[in-house]
């Protein structure tokens, strides 16, 4: 089954086509960032008159690129939710026209989920897809019950997917997401957006001993998340450092960013770890799943690695290749084929809001 995806919850107008899920015949992503990192952030009706912009140049490029006449797609895929109300009209109108004038079923997907299905999503060697605890490429196929981090800019969720269409959600974030954090403690830094990115470049040349910030919730029991005192901690740090009367005070230059850099990623990094690795052996996980755009940071994907081979968990560990972790229109069309649920375009709504049913 081919299965055309549409997304538009942000600032990144994406299309693709996959086949039963997992194999990519086109992509093709347009994105408004540079834009948003003139303003330092996204301001919503710019990225919506983007998605306006680049929409219909995008669908056209995978139908090219795959080939194929349109009478060969079996379905349409779309993002409904959550998002930014004004970029997800764009995608989901456009998908509900295309579904009634070349007459497909339609499946709304939940941008959350979509991000989990990045890690099902084989390119031209499956081999190349997975990647085992000791950094071997794997052909270990992914099994249930999995565990799923979603790490992007607006969620940290920890999810348990019993099955395909059966997720329970373990927790969340209470205040920022990981992301989030790290785009806003970009800024303080003056670093630009986004600032997830900006934050691993500058980690590589930090010491990651300089500054000691909380590593908020990660004794607690529960499976929840907290980063917005994280924040406050650096702009506390950033204050001291800039008063000039303190005998240490350097001013906010390259080696205090770099540091600063270093010790947030590592707390972020050693929270999201704790409680992933906790939730993977209470609910017996047979896989557990990285996805989101901070799931691209390297030395997340690293810090995993040897954390499942110190423990000597007998899990396989998968996470999608890096433009794959970032919003991208392959692992919604991948949702859709696993979670088959088409509606009538009628009854399609796009859904800022959408969390976790
Ligand atoms: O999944 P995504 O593309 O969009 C959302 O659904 O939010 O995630 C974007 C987020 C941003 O906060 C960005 O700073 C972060 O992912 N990000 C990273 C990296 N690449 C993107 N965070 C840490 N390290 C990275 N390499
Ligand atoms: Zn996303």
């Amino acid at each position: 089954m081919r299965i055309l995806g549409i997304e538009t919850s942000c600032d990144e107008t994406g299309a693709a086509i996959v086949e039963d899920g997992t194999k990519l015949i086109s992509n093709a992503l347009a994105s408004s960032i540079k834009l948003h990192a003139k303003t330092g952030g996204i301001i919503p009706e710019t990225a919506a008159r983007e998605q306006i912009k680049y929409i219909i140049p995008v669908i056209n490029r995978v139908i090219k690129q795959a080939n194929i006449d349109t009478s060969k797609l079996d379905a349409i895929a779309v993002t409904v939710g959550p998002g930014l109300l004004g970029s997800l009209l764009v995608g989901v109108e456009t998908a509900k026209t295309l579904s009634y004038v070349w007459d497909k079923p339609i499946i709304p997907v939940n941008h959350l989920i979509g991000h989990i299905y990045a890690n099902f999503i084989e390119q031209t060697d499956y081999r190349l897809r997975t990647t085992a605890v000791d950094g071997r490429p794997s052909t270990v196929d992914i099994t249930f019950p999995a565990l799923g981090l979603i790490v992007s800019g607006g969620h940290t969720d920890l999810v348990l997917l019993k099955n395909h269409g059966r997720i329970k959600w373990l927790g969340g974030t209470r205040d920022d997401a990981a992301g989030e954090a790290f785009d806003k403690i970009a800024r303080l830094l003056g670093l630009p957006y986004p600032g997830g990115p900006a934050i691993e470049k500058a980690a590589q040349r930090g010491n990651i001993s300089r500054f000691k910030f909380p590593r908020p919730m990660i004794d607690l029991d529960d499976f929840d998340f907290s980063f917005s005192g994280l924040k406050t901690a650096v702009l506390r740090e950033v204050k001291t450092i800039e008063q000039p009367a303190l005998s240490r005070a350097e001013g906010l230059n390259n080696r205090a960013i770099n540091d600063i850099a270093a010790s947030v990623q590592q707390v972020v990094i050693d929270v999201l770890v704790a409680k992933t690795i906790k939730a993977a052996k209470q609910f017996e996980a047979k896989s557990i799943l990285l996805g989101g755009g901070v799931a691209a940071n390297q030395t997340l994907r690293d810090r995993f690695k040897l954390a499942i081979g110190n423990l000597k968990l007998e899990i396989p560990f998968f996470f999608p290749e890096k433009w794959l972790c970032t919003d991208n229109a392959a692992m919604i069309a991948s949702a859709a084929f696993f979670n088959y649920k088409p509606l009538e375009w009628k009854k399609i709504t796009a859904n800022p809001q959408l969390y976790f049913d």
